[in-house]
């Protein structure tokens, strides 16, 4: 008896490399924007593997924390490379993440019956923020001080039991070695509960199987192809053909990568700021604190609200609105037609405006503000609330182009 019928006969290892690689047959048609995937699956290894080896060197205590970055970067072999990669790997995951939702919004992946898909992929990506949010208090700098200080504080304003929640979250009055030691704790958790959310997310996708961007069905077409007679004609089997195809899409975004950590890690100051150069300093604030680029145009929804009735709670409320909106995407989309390739002009302009009105957002959420920026900000964050709530209605009104019955 081979070794692999031995281990089949106890556990389904050749099943599931058939399931989901030699006979997950994928549509045929995917392109550059189907990279994005299994870029995001390699990032979150690399800040698994990076973070942990940070971790044997990092101390969570307020009086060693910054001292102990500084003894990474200088003193432990290879500790600013790995360092480098985790704080260039955390903004790359976001750049990757935003593609990836951005080729959803493309492709109309996330409708009938993708829902599942996408609301596991929304909660991966409120996982991914939060993460990311415990992880810059690690460094104990400036920005990562007062970045956090402005975040919680945003709780006090909720009615009622504000102060009381943001004091919990602090374990204390302000941020201080109690808080660093326990966003340690859930900065080290949380990736390994984005694991098994990735695997959901996989198992909801090979359940009902991939889109494609025609956004047509490949498994309502005709069957049978040189693969399997039961297959979509209009499919490739998993492997050998997109393991290959997405290990061109790696080389070229591990060229970019390692061309950041090499020779722009700090990438002017956007993947670490300046402030944070500087120890955490309760007693002095930064003229200008902001969060990373990845949460500006959040902040910039949360700072367009103006305070109203004494209360600062609206821009927060906005702020949460404008993430929860996502959530409902897939019943807001009401157009008879999945992918951009056959919607018509309305819904092409809408989606052009809401990247831009995110990309303006991101860029005024990093700006002090000033009342033409502010009016800037509202004037975007309509447009981004818009988006959304106006689709079930655009989507309709759309005229958009037959689907054809198979893919191109
Ligand atoms: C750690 C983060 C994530 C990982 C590792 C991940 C992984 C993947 C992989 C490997 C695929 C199949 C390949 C591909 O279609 O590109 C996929 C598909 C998909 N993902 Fe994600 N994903 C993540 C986050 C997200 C987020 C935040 C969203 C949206 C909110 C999302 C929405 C989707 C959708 C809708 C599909 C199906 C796309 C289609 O068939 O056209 N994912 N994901």
């Amino acid at each position: 008896m081979s070794l692999m019928t031995w281990i089949d006969e106890r556990f389904p290892a050749t099943k599931v490399v058939k399931e989901h690689f030699t006979e997950y047959y994928a549509p045929k048609n995917f392109n550059f924007w189907y990279f994005f995937g299994s870029l995001a699956l390699v990032v979150l290894i690399l800040q698994i593997v990076t973070g942990i080896l940070l971790a044997m060197n990092y101390k969570p205590d307020a009086e060693l924390a910054f001292a102990s970055v500084e003894y990474i970067m200088r003193d432990v072999w290879g500790g600013w490379f790995v360092r480098y990669m985790h704080s260039t790997g955390a903004s790359m995951f976001f750049v990757v993440i935003y593609l990836h939702m951005f080729r959803g919004l493309l492709y109309g992946s996330y409708r009938n019956p993708r829902e599942l898909i996408w609301i596991f992929g929304m909660v991966i990506y409120l996982a991914m923020m939060a993460t990311a949010f415990f992880g810059y208090l690690l460094p104990w700098g400036q920005m990562s001080y007062w970045g956090a200080q402005v975040i919680v504080n945003l709780f006090e304003t909720l009615p009622i039991v504000g102060g009381a929640l943001s004091e919990w979250i602090r374990g204390d009055y302000v941020i201080s070695d109690i808080t660093l030691n326990r966003f340690y704790a859930f900065h080290y958790l949380i990736p390994f509960i984005l694991v098994g959310l990735v695997f959901l997310h996989i198992v909801a996708l090979h359940k009902v199987g991939s889109n494609n961007p025609d956004g047509v069905e490949i498994k309502k077409g005709p069957k049978g192809n040189k693969w399997s007679k039961d297959a979509p004609k209009d499919s490739i089997p998993f492997h050998p053909y997109y393991t290959v195809k997405d290990l061109v899409g790696l080389v070229v975004f591990l060229a970019l990568f390692f061309a950041i950590v090499f020779f722009m890690p700090e990438m002017g100051g956007y993947f670490l700021e300046q402030p944070n150069y500087e120890p955490a300093n309760p007693l002095k604030t930064p003229e200008h604190i902001a969060p990373v680029w990845y949460f500006t145009p959040y902040y910039a929804i949360l700072r367009a609200i103006p305070s109203f009735a004494g209360t600062q709670v609206w821009g927060v409320l906005a702020m949460f609105a404008s993430i929860a909106m996502f959530f409902l995407l897939p019943w807001l989309d009401k157009s008879p037609v999945r992918s951009m390739r056959y919607k018509g002009l309305m819904f092409k302009a809408w989606l052009t405006a809401f990247a831009i009105s995110f990309v303006v957002l991101g860029y005024l959420g990093t700006q002090a503000p000033t009342e033409g920026k502010t009016l800037a900000a509202q004037i975007f964050t309509a447009i981004y609330f818009a988006f959304f709530l106006l689709m079930p209605f655009y989507s309709k009104m759309d005229k958009t182009k037959p689907e054809p019955e198979r893919i191109g």
